[in-house]
């Protein structure tokens, strides 16, 4: 197959380029730095930076749109939002756009989204026939990145929209950034400690995406997280131990909404999300248990 990827370079698509490589498929990485493409893909995965630079005539099987600028690195300032929305809604209106210029088109578009689409879910068990509870700025992200996603239904294309929970991995992601306060004694749980957190290990994520592009009765949302979704200071004392450090100095909430504004929301909200569609369609998760899949990862943490 040949693979065109947006947001390959980051930490879901360089992982899937890992795997698509290794069975032998044509990969290429639209992005802001073709050069690094190689570097970060693989030597066989060419990077390109702009559409047009794909021949007309070169067949393209799937489209993969991950491309988003990183949404809990800085607080959400007016310029930081348009960037969020630009890196998101934008490319996916260039990309499909550019889709419909062309003569052949993929058969499936697997694009990006969030659990964040449903927002805070407080105790609400939440499946893809669920609708958003509360809507802040991170649900009206992934809402309006969904809807143009979905139009390329309209070309002819099967649209996934792969909502997303938190990836945990060693080399990137939300780990990466709870490792140090860890590691130094300092984690615990966030604000009253009881929201929702809908996990999932890096290898169920790229698995899951790449059944998703495989199955061709597959379209519309699903819910990537695994079965079991914990509470924050479960979450805590999981990775504490994991790390063997204690997980016991609780964060406020006040101190989280001073400092980081309305991305705290993030952090002090959840979802109670199920990944009811993926099951039904006979995906199986390799890691159903939080502590399973932290400790795979612990050693490389
Ligand atoms: N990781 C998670 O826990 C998680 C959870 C829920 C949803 N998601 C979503 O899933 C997608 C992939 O996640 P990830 O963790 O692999 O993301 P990531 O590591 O942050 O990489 C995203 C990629 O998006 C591109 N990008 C970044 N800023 C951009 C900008 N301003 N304009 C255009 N492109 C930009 C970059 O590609 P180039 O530099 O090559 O252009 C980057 O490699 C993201 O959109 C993310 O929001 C991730």
């Amino acid at each position: 197959m040949h693979i065109l990827l947006t947001g390959g370079t980051g930490l879901l698509g360089r992982h899937l380029c890992r795997l698509w490589t290794g069975q032998g498929h044509r990969l290429t990485v639209w992005s802001r730095r073709p050069e690094q493409v190689p570097m970060l893909c693989g030597g066989g995965v060419r990077g390109i930076a702009q559409l047009d630079d794909l021949d007309a005539d070169d067949p393209i099987d799937a489209v993969i749109n991950l491309a988003g600028a990183p949404i809990a690195d800085r607080h959400w300032t007016a310029a930081r939002r348009n960037l969020l929305w630009a890196s998101r809604i934008t490319l996916t209106e260039q990309l499909l756009a550019w889709l419909q210029k062309r003569e052949q088109r993929p058969e499936v578009l697997v694009s990006g989204s969030a659990v964040g689409w449903y927002g805070d879910g407080g105790e609400r068990e939440l499946t893809e026939a669920s609708q958003p509870v509360k809507e802040d700025f991170a649900s009206q992200l992934c809402i309006a990145w969904e809807e143009t996603a979905q139009r390329a239904q309209a070309l002819g294309i099967r649209v996934v929209l792969v909502r997303t929970g938190l990836v945990l991995a060693s080399d990137g992601g939300f780990l990466s950034r709870l490792r140090l306060p860890f590691k130094l004694g300092l984690g615990g749980p966030l604000g009253s400690g009881r929201q929702w957190m809908p996990w999932i290990h890096i290898d169920d994520q790229v698995a899951l995406i790449d059944f998703l592009m495989r199955h061709n009765d597959a379209s519309g949302p699903y819910n990537a997280c695994a079965p079991e979704p914990v509470r924050n200071r479960t979450f805590a004392k999981c990775l504490g131990k994991a790390l063997h450090r204690p997980a016991l100095l609780p964060v406020p909430a006040l101190v989280l909404k001073a400092g980081l504004g309305e991305l705290s929301t993030l952090l002090l909200g959840g979802q109670r999300a199920r990944p009811t569609r993926l099951l039904a369609a006979g995906f199986t998760f390799r890691f159903n248990d939080l502590q399973s899949a932290l400790d795979n990862l612990s050693g490389r943490l």
